[in-house]
């Protein structure tokens, strides 16, 4: 076994102003305060990050970012680079979520570019793969996945993948009520693994952390984290009320 630490992310998505979001913070870490078997990740808009960070800063609460440009820096308006996310506090960044994927036109190339920029800049990337309904359907669910993690993990080495966890969302299941069942979601990791390890190697495979999400709550976390592929959870919709995400960051497997 690789001795893989749980990690539940929240993933706030475009919701909660800049105070909306320090309350948010502030209750969940006086929530939080004793849980210290499970490393906790949020990642609310960039417009909150550096506050947020004087909140969780002191504490085991780690900040993500929800994306980055794959430039270091340069003429593009409305873009966020690496080390900008860095010093803004945050030590991981969501890359390749299914809604950036569908909404905003990124491709397995992009999330590609995204992963060294990450990696540059010393963020930890949550690499976001997933089948969509019309996939599934059609039993290309393991295709899919082959697919996004060839040319999203293109040119990653061994040891680069030291600080990088997966998250399988199948795109169907999110923001939609629908989760996967435990043996779906249980098979798909199991895959996912052993596509690290013919990618990488065993050490890649047994090490790397592979999270759950699609409508993750508190009422079915304790069966997706009693699965022994399933590391974690990137929790959305259920992450924005501080006491319903804490719930599932203390759960009883
Ligand atoms: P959800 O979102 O929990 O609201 O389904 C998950 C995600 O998009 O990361």
């Amino acid at each position: 076994m690789g001795n893989r630490v749980p990690m539940i992310a929240g993933n706030w998505k475009m919701f909660k102003t800049c105070p909306e979001a320090l309350e948010t913070a502030r209750t969940l870490v006086s929530l939080t305060a004793g849980v210290s078997d499970v490393e906790i990740m949020i990642a609310p808009p960039f417009t909150a990050l550096s506050g947020v960070s004087e909140i969780t800063g002191p504490t085991g609460i780690q900040l993500g970012a929800q994306n980055l440009h794959w430039e270091k820096e340069g003429a593009y308006t409305g873009e966020v680079s690496g080390a900008m996310i860095y010093s803004a506090g945050c030590r991981y960044v969501l890359i390749g979520h299914s809604e950036r994927r569908q909404f905003f036109g990124e491709t397995d190339e992009t999330v590609n570019r995204k992963i060294f920029a990450a990696l540059d800049a010393g963020l930890k990337p949550v690499i976001c793969v997933g089948e969509d309904e019309s996939e599934r359907d059609a039993e290309k669910t393991f295709s899919v996945l082959d697919k996004q993690m060839e040319k999203g993990l293109k040119g990653v080495l061994p040891d680069q993948m030291g600080s990088a966890v997966i998250a399988y969302e199948p795109v169907w299941a999110i923001g939609t009520g629908k989760t996967a069942t435990p043996e779906q979601a249980q098979e798909v990791h199991e895959y996912l693994r052993k596509i690290l390890a013919a990618r990488f190697d065993d050490n890649v495979a047994a090490k790397t952390r592979i999270l759950y999400g699609g409508s993750v709550k508190p009422d079915n976390i304790s069966l997706l984290m009693a699965l022994p592929d399933i590391d974690g959870a990137l929790v959305g919709g259920a992450s924005l009320d501080p006491e319903t995400f804490f719930k599932i960051i203390s759960h009883k497997t």
